[in-house]
């Protein structure tokens, strides 16, 4: 008796076994009368080819053969019964008319859906009428991104390939858990907002393997993103991998634990940037590493920019709200297609903290580039260049300051605690060593042009000396280094 109720147990777990990887089920969007020839709307096929995928108790997968379907706006809903994969061999078409996709604001949608698998596929939405009316200033509908996963998790997308989409190419919001891997995207350098890969709002997203070229970022990342890690990447054309914009709103979550690493950058207008915009908001970046890039000819290698505002127009003009922090640059080399490879134009009010430079390499036309920073703090090691490799001596830790805007101190850093001394300007060609001043008494002046390499201070263009308490070092313009 027990040994029989062991065996049915057994049995019914076998059973149970059996069910849940059952063979899955194939449903084929022709057999839902889907054509193949780019010219009948296969909209509600592949609507019914869904509808049967996602009530279906066992696994299922959707197939979409080879050849070209054309589809209008499509929203493929869940929740599902069981994972689903989409195995596209075909090419999704959107109409010729960009009209058709109209106001939707995207082309195809999955939407409240979890464990689906897109695998392969060619998105050709066409997106060059829609330019051409972004572009002569007309009416045009808000447009379409190509494909949009909102509120998913569990999601797999495997070499796909979308080409001229109106807007952003791929769209993760709201998600949780989802692997991009092997993705192209392709549309001009010139089309408006063709970003490659927008996330927002979503955890645990892993983008790896991808090529992407566009008109706009190749991945942008939006307010509440975390644990996302980028690897492989190859970018360009395009904007770069950007962080932001930012601060749009005033409540607005953080971005936190980003990765990226072993990319390429190719062209680009920017390499990795942060940028947020000059206004007040609760916002913030932190916990961010750049590993193992090379820059090919990018315009902005390393950019962090908090009065984003692109075409002037509308600017905000306050001073950013959003906090960034522990941003740690390690192994980027390669070159810069402007003299100023590296630019830190952070907040008055939230100055960048903990940013970590290491090993940076990017020459401009064969020589060192240049740096720009203005209220960071933090440090760096390593070969660095831009700036002085040579005016550090080996072994010590440079740190790396950073001046401000006309009228602010320099001495409120981070990084301050492991200066034991500090330089101060003797006269207009020297600088002397001191001890970090409680108080001082200086007159107030200021030198201009400078460039002391012997006491480990170069390019300082602008320096002005303040009289009272710790305010006595005030950079102008340019960047400075200590060693201590
Ligand atoms: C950071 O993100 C990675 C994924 O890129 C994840 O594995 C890791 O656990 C995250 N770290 C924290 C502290 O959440």
């Amino acid at each position: 008796m027990a040994k029989f109720a062991v065996s049915s147990l057994a049995l019914s777990f076998f059973y149970i076994f059996q069910l849940s990887n059952a063979a899955s089920t194939t449903y084929n969007v022709i057999q839902f009368g889907a054509k193949p020839d780019g010219k009948t709307e296969a909209t509600q096929p592949f609507l019914k080819a869904w509808s049967a995928a996602c009530s279906s108790a066992t696994p299922s997968i959707i197939s979409v053969p080879k050849g070209r379907y054309l589809l209008k706006a499509v929203e493929f809903r869940g929740p599902c019964k069981n994972k689903i994969t989409v195995q596209i061999d075909g090419t999704l078409v959107a109409p010729t008319d960009y009209r058709a996709l109209g106001n939707s604001g995207y082309w195809i949608l999955f939407i409240r859906v979890n464990r689906v698998s897109v695998f392969g596929g060619n998105l050709d939405a066409k997106g060059a009428g829609f330019w051409a009316c972004r572009k002569s200033g007309q009416n045009c509908p808000v447009g379409a991104r190509s494909i949009t996963f909102n509120w998913a998790n569990d999601i797999v997308i495997s070499g796909l390939t979308s080409i001229n989409s109106q807007l952003t190419h791929l769209v993760i919001n709201s998600c949780n858990n989802v692997l991009v891997r092997n993705v192209r995207t392709i549309a001009p350098d010139q089309s408006p907002n063709t970003d490659g890969i927008h996330v927002q709002s979503s955890a645990g997203v892993t983008i790896t393997g991808s090529t992407l070229q566009t008109g706009d970022d190749c991945i942008s990342i939006g307010p509440g993103t975390r644990n996302m890690l980028m690897s492989s990447i190859k970018c360009g054309p395009g904007h770069g991998v950007s962080i932001g914009s930012l601060g749009k709103e005033f409540n607005e979550d953080g971005v936190e634990n980003i990765t990226l690493t072993d990319s390429v950058f190719s062209g680009s207008d920017n390499g990795v940037r942060i940028k947020s915009w000059a206004r007040p908001s609760k916002g913030f970046v932190r916990n961010i590493f750049y590993q193992n890039l090379m820059m090919k000819n990018v315009e902005n290698p390393i950019i962090i920019d908090q009065n984003y505002c692109p075409n002037n127009e509308g600017c905000p003009r306050q001073s950013s709200g959003v906090k960034i922090s522990e941003v740690t640059y390690k192994n980027i080399q390669g070159t810069s297609a402007t003299a100023e490879a590296i630019t830190f134009d952070c907040s008055p009010s939230n100055p960048c903290r903990g940013i970590k430079l290491q090993d940076i390499k990017l020459s401009y036309m064969n020589k060192a580039a240049t740096s720009s920073c203005k209220n960071i703090g933090g440090t760096s090691s390593g070969v660095l260049m831009p700036e002085s490799v040579e005016a550090c001596p080996s072994g010590c830790l440079p740190v790396w300051t950073c001046p401000v805007t006309k009228g602010q101190t320099v001495v409120d850093l981070p990084a301050a605690n492991v200066l034991s001394r500090l330089y101060y300007i003797e006269s207009a060609d020297r600088l002397r060593q001191k001890d970090f001043p409680q108080t001082t008494s200086e007159p107030k002046r200021s030198v201009e042009g400078m460039r002391l390499d012997k006491n480990r201070i170069t390019h300082i263009i602008k320096v002005s000396v303040r009289s009272k308490g710790l305010k006595f070092l005030r950079l102008v313009e340019k960047s400075v280094r200590y060693c201590v």
